[in-house]
Parts: structure tokens; C-alpha cells; sequence
């Protein structure tokens, strides 16, 4: 990726960082204070992880990363803004979790000497600051064990689509000056490069990487408020409707690293 783009997104990512942090829609306090910031989809849906180690790939300011931590996983979380890594490891200070928390690209991700993880994750938001499925595939797939398990819950294209983005992989990234999602940010913008993929461009990426996909889900409602004209019918559940219908939202993939 032109180094340009990585730049421009890291210094809006540490702009919207400072702001995030402040927001109730992340609620911090409530964090410290012993909530999770995981959500009823990937609790339901991820592999046990008390005892095993996982890497959390775009970890943001580590609220999730920290989260599964509580549940026991040795974690180590993965992201492109230093002030995200700064404000996760004061967290993970806070908390004791014992979590490592490492500022990198993706793409430029290091393990170390140390073993594979048996987890990756990564969530909500993630693969659109992606240009190249095909490489981040063959990082997760590199960091994993034989048998170990990637998990993604990602908004769902058609959301992006209905928004006005193009449904189809972009070689050329969406250049935005915007807002941030989070209900104290309309007084921030700043200017990002994003990728559209569909969904068969992750799955085949993953294939090609030498996962087996073991499930699939496409979720018609959003836990997270962050999309204009979402309508919350039970907590927590927002839905997103089109000509009527209830739009998709997010799906999810879990692979198994093959031998
Ligand atoms: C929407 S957030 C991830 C969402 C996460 N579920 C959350 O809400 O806490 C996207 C994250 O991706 C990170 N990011 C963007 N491009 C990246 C890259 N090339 N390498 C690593 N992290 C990146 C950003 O810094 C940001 O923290």
C-alpha cells in the first residue's frame, strides 16, 4: 500500500482515537469498571479462548483485546496508531490484564520468536483500511497454529453499498474528510483512505491462505449505533432498513488453519 494512505489513516486514527476514548459509545468507565466490550454476536460465536493464545489484529485502543483477556486468553493486540497502543497499554495497566499490545501495520506485523497463536481476531470496521485481502490472508494464516482458529465479524458490504460505496474489490482507495462514528465526534473530521471488498474476496483470500471455512452468519442488525438511520428494536440490536426489507449488517467467518 502507497505509504501515503498508511499515513493519512494513522494520524486520523490517533485524531479519532483521543475522542473515542472519551465517548460513552465506548464507555471506558464501564470497562474499568468490569463490563466487556465484546458483543452477544462473537461471544456466541467465537471458540473457547480461556488458556489459549490469541492475537487481536486492529485492536483499537484494546477494550476488546482486553475483554477476551478477562475470559483468559493470553493476548496480544495489533495496531496502526500509536495513540490507540498507548491508551491500551494504560489499560491494560489499569486492569492487570498482562495483555501485549504492539504498534504496527498489519502488514509489517512481527511475531518475534515466540510460538503461533491458536486465535486470531479481528472485528467490526477492520478490512476497509485493507487494500491487499491476499497478504493480510497470508499474515493471519502465518500467525496462526496448524488447526488454529481466525474469526472476523465485519460490517456487511451491502451495507457499504446502499451507503454509496462500490460493492466491488477498489484498487484505488475511497478518500473521505469525515466525522467519526462515536456521538461526540461530529466536531472531529479527518481524512481516510478506505477499500471496498466483497465478501467472496475475503472468503477466497482465506482459502487461498489454506483455511477451511467452517461457518458463515450474516446478521441483520449492527451491535454497534454507528450508521445513520439505524433503528435499535431490542438492545443493543440495531437494524438497518431497505425498500422495506431488513438489510444484512454484519457477517461473520470462522476458519481452521489447515496442515
Ligand atoms: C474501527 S477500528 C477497529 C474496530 C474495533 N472493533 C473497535 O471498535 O475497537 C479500526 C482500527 O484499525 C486500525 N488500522 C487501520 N489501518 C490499519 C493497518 N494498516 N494496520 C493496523 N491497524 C490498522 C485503526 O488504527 C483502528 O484502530
Amino acid at each position: 500500500m502507497s505509504e501515503q494512505y498508511v499515513e493519512m489513516n494513522r494520524l486520523a486514527w490517533d485524531q479519532r482515537t483521543e475522542t473515542h476514548f472519551k465517548s460513552d459509545f465506548y464507555d471506558v468507565p464501564g470497562f474499568l469498571a468490569g463490563r466487556t466490550s465484546l458483543r452477544e454476536i462473537e461471544l456466541a460465536e467465537m471458540v473457547p479462548v480461556a488458556g489459549r493464545r490469541l492475537l487481536h489484529l486492529q485492536c483499537h485502543f484494546g477494550l476488546d483485546t482486553l475483554s477476551w483477556a478477562r475470559l483468559g486468553a493470553h493476548c496480544t493486540g495489533v495496531d496502526l496508531s500509536s495513540v490507540s497502543i498507548e491508551k491500551a497499554k494504560y489499560l491494560n495497566e489499569q486492569t492487570g490484564l498482562n495483555a501485549r499490545f504492539v504498534r504496527s501495520d498489519v502488514y509489517h506485523y512481527q511475531r518475534g520468536p515466540e510460538p503461533p497463536f491458536d486465535i486470531v481476531f479481528s472485528s467490526y470496521g477492520a478490512i476497509c483500511w485493507l487494500p491487499d485481502l491476499v497478504r493480510w490472508a497470508n499474515i493471519v494464516a502465518a500467525n496462526l497454529v496448524t488447526g488454529g482458529t481466525f474469526y472476523l465479524a465485519e460490517f456487511h458490504p451491502f451495507h457499504n453499498l446502499v451507503s454509496g460505496y462500490q460493492y466491488f474489490d477498489s484498487e484505488k482507495p475511497d478518500i473521505e474528510n469525515e466525522a467519526t462514528y462515536t456521538e461526540n465526534g461530529s466536531g472531529m473530521t479527518a481524512t481516510m483512505a478506505t477499500w471496498s471488498h466483497p465478501m467472496s474476496s475475503v472468503i477466497n483470500a482465506l482459502i487461498n491462505a489454506g483455511f477451511v471455512i467452517t461457518r458463515m452468519n450474516e446478521h441483520p442488525f449492527s451491535p454497534y449505533n454507528c450508521f445513520d438511520g439505524l433503528e435499535e428494536r431490542e438492545q443493543g440490536r440495531f437494524y438497518f432498513s431497505h425498500l422495506g426489507q431488513d438489510a444484512p449488517l454484519v457477517y461473520t467467518l470462522t476458519g481452521k488453519k489447515a496442515g
